[in-house]
């Protein structure tokens, strides 16, 4: 018989889909953890947690021998730390995005990973979004050619969710949440070289940081893209996503039930657009923690591991970089 993980969750609060990705996917779950005793007491009724297996210190976590899965969802500053004790004692790690916030510890984290006997992954999950999955099946198959331009964006209001450790400078809109569109471009149509951007601020004036980002970058000589992040934006979250390619277009979104791709007819133009349906999961964290869980018990390799994690954060850097400085920023990917 299959061996069932051992899962503990830390983090009760986006963390509790982690707990539910977990359950829907037949592992046990050993422990939930969160410093906040409210928090602890909610997910733990939700779930059914007996109260001896609820921690208010994530140390019982790393210190308690039978675990052997562990999901992190506590604020960005805290990855570092958390998950890189986590790994030293040997615990699969699947960490929240971003993976951290300055170079010194995505840098950290990289180094205990591959230190680690552990896997580690982060939880970049637009990549499990049902409309973003069909998007890269479409430009794997070359359904649209060459791309040569995309753009997505991270629109979502932050007014509501400005808590002490979202307000941190380090921890710049770009970087807490446009993490998600510059991942997605990158598994899209990789990395890109340089970047250039500018920032402005109007909708939040209780954090130091510019609310709205956009972002130009060059991928090849002969393919560019844009993101668009805002923070403070009066309006439903959204990713739109468009791709550009030599014979086709697709446009899509996180959530909406359809996405409309255009191909090329044989007078070379575009076709009566067609319509594909999607199923709408936005935050898919059944299908993430299916693929972290599989990847494990198969001894595959994580697709989104901390250097993947550490790559979005450096392209992120650059763009917040670059809207300062006013300067293109060419992203440092020697990790
Ligand atoms: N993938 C996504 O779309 C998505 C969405 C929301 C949040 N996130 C990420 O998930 C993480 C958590 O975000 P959130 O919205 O749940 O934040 P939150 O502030 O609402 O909740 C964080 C929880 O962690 C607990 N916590 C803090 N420090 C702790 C510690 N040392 N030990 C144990 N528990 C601790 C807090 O008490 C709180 O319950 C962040 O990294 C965030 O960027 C990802």
């Amino acid at each position: 018989m299959e061996k069932k993980l051992r899962v503990a969750n830390i983090g009760m609060r986006f963390g509790m889909s982690h707990v539910e990705g977990a359950m829907a996917y037949g592992a046990e779950i050993a422990a939930i953890c969160d410093c906040n005793a409210e928090n602890l007491r909610f997910a733990g009724e939700r779930y059914g947690i007996p109260e001896d297996r609820r921690h208010t210190d994530y140390r019982d976590i790393v210190n308690d021998p039978t675990i052997d899965v562990v999901t992190v969802a506590v604020p960005d500053q805290l990855h570092r730390q958390i998950s890189c004790e986590l790994l030293n004692a040997g615990k699969h790690v699947l960490c929240e995005k971003p993976l951290a916030l300055t170079r010194e510890d995505t840098d950290a984290i990289i180094r205990a990973a591959d230190t680690s006997k552990a896997k580690f992954m982060v939880g970049q999950i637009c990549r499990f979004t049902p409309a973003f999955e069909k998007a890269k099946e479409l430009i794997d198959a070359g359904t649209i050619g060459d791309v040569y331009f995309i753009e997505s964006e991270y629109a979502h209001d932050y007014m509501y969710l400005l808590d002490t450790w979202r307000s941190d400078p380090l921890r710049h809109g770009v970087i807490g949440g446009g993490c998600h569109a510059v991942d997605l471009i990158r598994w899209l149509v990789g990395d890109p070289v340089e970047v250039f951007a500018y920032g402005t601020h109007r909708l939040l004036p209780q954090v130091s940081y510019d609310d709205a980002t956009i972002a130009i970058m060059k991928f090849d000589e002969n393919t560019a893209g844009k993101v668009f992040v805002s923070t403070g934006c009066k309006r439903d979250y959204t990713m739109r996503t468009l791709v550009y390619g030599t014979k086709g277009t697709i446009i899509c979104d996180n959530t909406s039930p359809e996405m409309t791709l255009y191909t090329v007819g044989e007078n070379g133009m575009a076709t009566t657009p067609q319509t594909i349906a999607v199923d709408v999961n936005s935050h898919n964290a059944g299908r993430e923690f299916e693929v972290f869980a599989d990847a494990i018990l198969n001894d595959e390799p994580i697709l989104t591991d901390a250097r993947e994690g550490a790559k979005t954060v450096e392209v992120c850097r650059a763009i917040v970089e670059a809207s300062v400085t006013g300067k293109i920023v060419k992203p440092n990917y020697n990790m």
